[in-house]
């Protein structure tokens, strides 16, 4: 193991910036994806649309959060996913969200290029469900790291 020990052990924690883009890129996913939910099942159509106009709009915005969010996750990788992992610190919520993140870059991908309708209407409600999950995972692997750090383990 090659683990610097000169590098103060705090460094694992993601930077101010890199957090605020951890939170934004995860606001704007799920408030896109909650929006295309509103719109494909909710709202009312107008006139002779066979779509609701937001839907278009909603996937616009979650496909660029989604171009956005794997950066800021490639980002993470080297300083923190890896160095975390290697410390052996908060494996269990660090890597349930890295495998959400995984699973949904996979499912979103099915989306865009599954044909088959009842493959993808699969895909979309395991999409939607992982999706769910992201931000209560978030939450937690967050909740744990800040009290952990709070009593200084
Ligand atoms: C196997 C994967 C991961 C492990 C083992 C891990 C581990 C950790 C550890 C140990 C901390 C506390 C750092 C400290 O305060 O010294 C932490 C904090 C944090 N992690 Fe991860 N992490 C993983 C994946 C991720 C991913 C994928 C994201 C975001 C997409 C993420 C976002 C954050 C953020 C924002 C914090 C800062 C919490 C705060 O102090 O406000 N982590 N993680
Ligand atoms: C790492 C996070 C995520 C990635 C990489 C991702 C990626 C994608 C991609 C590529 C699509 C297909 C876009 C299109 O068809 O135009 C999609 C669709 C969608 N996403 Fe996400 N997404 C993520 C998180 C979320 C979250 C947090 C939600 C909130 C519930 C969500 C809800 C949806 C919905 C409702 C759709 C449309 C499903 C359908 O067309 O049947 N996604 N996502």
């Amino acid at each position: 193991m090659h683990e610097p020990h000169h590098r103060p052990r705090k460094a694992v924690r993601p930077g101010r910036r890199q957090r605020h883009a951890v939170y934004a890129g995860t606001g704007l996913l799920l408030l896109s994806g909650l929006l295309w939910l509103l719109a494909h099942y909710a709202l009312p159509l107008p006139e002779d649309a066979a779509r609701h106009p937001l839907e278009a709009w909603a996937m616009r915005v979650h496909g660029a959060a989604t171009l956005f969010g794997m950066a800021v996750l490639g980002g993470l990788w080297g300083p923190h996913v890896l160095r975390a992992w290697a410390g052996a610190r908060h494996r269990l919520s660090g890597g349930s969200l890295l495998g959400l993140w995984f699973g949904l870059a996979l499912s979103g991908y099915g989306l865009y290029y599954v044909a088959d309708e009842g493959f993808r209407a699969t895909i979309s409600g395991l999409h939607v469900e992982a999706g769910s999950g992201l931000p209560v995972t978030l939450a937690i692997h967050i909740l744990t790291a800040v009290s952990s750090r709070r009593r200084g383990a």
